[in-house]
């Protein structure tokens, strides 16, 4: 780990830049770009180009366009990104759908690494959750310039205290089961909420407490589903006759699996259903009301918080500023409060999952939260 100084670097300063944000969206995204374009422009003088829609920016010929202090303004608040974004074009396994409908797998990324050259980039910041930061550590190993951003509101990023998006998703599910709380109680219903969080529960489990949920379910813990039961009716025997239940989409039950939608050939796998699960098996034992809500990708959008705006602005001055110290193939990050880099290979090396140890799981068994 190391930090990122604060002087302007004066020799061998790349000339031009590029910047792409690749997997799932989410709130701050258009924080980094707007603080990357504006560092650049106003503290080094460099050129940036934007490269639209993840990798596949750099596969298909019109998708970069330069970005300058006008592209960027007024951009702070909004949700999104204004590059656009998938998790559908890997340079090293991009797959396609020919005509007779066969979908084959080509390894692209020598074209693309060659794009890049051609473009004269001398850096690429990838702002990117896990898939694409691994992607962008395959380039960095074939000696493609790239500098990291950490993004995910599933908060499952190694090497970093915290990604932006997180603290916007985190408000956003906390709210929702605000709501979802007086409609409990004044039906005297099971309400049970899907949220996001593929293989971490930090968002379940952090909005679950926020939220004051009585069940909490994550993925690091499969479920028994009769501590469930047992819990909601212990609420009902204490005069409490509606229940909250959070359940991480990434969630699964002692011996079971995680649930997945319908397979698109074309995209990653996705994760949903857990909920209806419960719901349906609850149903068999328990006489509450049951309803469902999963909230789905209400979680990635909106305008970022103070908080996502602020740390996604620290991180993209951060890497602009980790490119003119020539600090290639490494991620900026936020440790201790402190913005700092660290080598790409240790970000990705491991994902974050909440340890069944830390202080959240013993504050919310303490408090007599369920967690399966
Ligand atoms: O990784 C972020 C995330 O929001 C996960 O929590 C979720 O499983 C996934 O992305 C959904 O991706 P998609 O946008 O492809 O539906």
């Amino acid at each position: 780990m190391s930090k990122i100084g604060r002087e302007k670097s004066v020799n061998e300063s790349p000339k031009r830049i590029g910047v792409l944000t690749g997997g799932g969206d989410c709130p701050g995204l258009n924080a980094v770009i707007r603080a990357a374009v504006k560092t650049a422009i106003q503290q080094y003088g460099w050129e940036v180009l934007g490269i639209e829609d993840g990798f596949e920016g750099l596969i298909l010929s019109d998708k970069i366009r330069p970005l300058t202090l006008t592209d960027v303004r007024g951009i702070l608040p909004r949700g999104g990104t204004i590059l656009g974004t998938t998790n559908r074009a890997n340079p090293f396994a991009y797959k396609v759908r020919k005509k007779d409908g066969r979908i084959v797998t080509r390894d692209v990324s020598s074209e693309v690494a060659d794009r890049i050259r051609e473009l004269r980039l001398e850096a690429l910041i990838v702002i990117g959750g896990d898939g694409s930061l691994k992607i962008a550590y395959e380039f960095y190993q074939t000696g493609v310039p790239v500098v990291g951003v950490p993004k995910t509101i599933d908060n499952d990023l190694g090497g970093t205290d915290i990604s932006f998006g997180f603290d916007t998703a985190l408000n956003t599910a906390t709210d929702a089961l605000d709501k979802l709380h007086t409609t409990a109680e004044a039906h005297h219903r099971v309400m049970i909420v899907e949220i996001m969080g593929r293989d971490a529960g930090w968002l379940a489990l952090r909005s679950g407490l926020a939220g004051g949920a009585d069940v909490i379910l994550i993925p690091e813990i499969p479920f028994d589903l009769h501590k469930v039961d047992e819990k909601i009716e212990q609420r009902d025997r204490a005069g409490r006759k509606f229940s909250i239940v959070v359940v991480a989409e990434g969630a699964r039950p002692v011996g079971g699996e995680q649930i997945y939608q319908e397979k698109d050939p074309l995209a990653p796998k996705r994760l949903g259903g857990m909920a209806q699960w419960v719901a349906d098996e609850l149903a068999k034992v328990c006489d509450h009301e049951i309803r469902v809500t999963v909230l789905g990708h209400v979680q990635r959008g909106g305008s970022p918080s103070p908080f996502d705006r602020i740390l996604g602005t620290r991180f993209g001055a951060a890497a602009v500023r980790l490119i003119a110290e020539g600090g290639l193939g490494r991620m900026v990050a936020l440790r201790s409060q402190q913005i700092v880099s660290i080598p790409l290979e240790e970000a990705i090396r491991e994902l974050r999952v909440v340890p069944l140890d830390s202080d959240l799981i013993q504050t919310a068994r303490g408090l007599g939260v369920c967690l399966g």
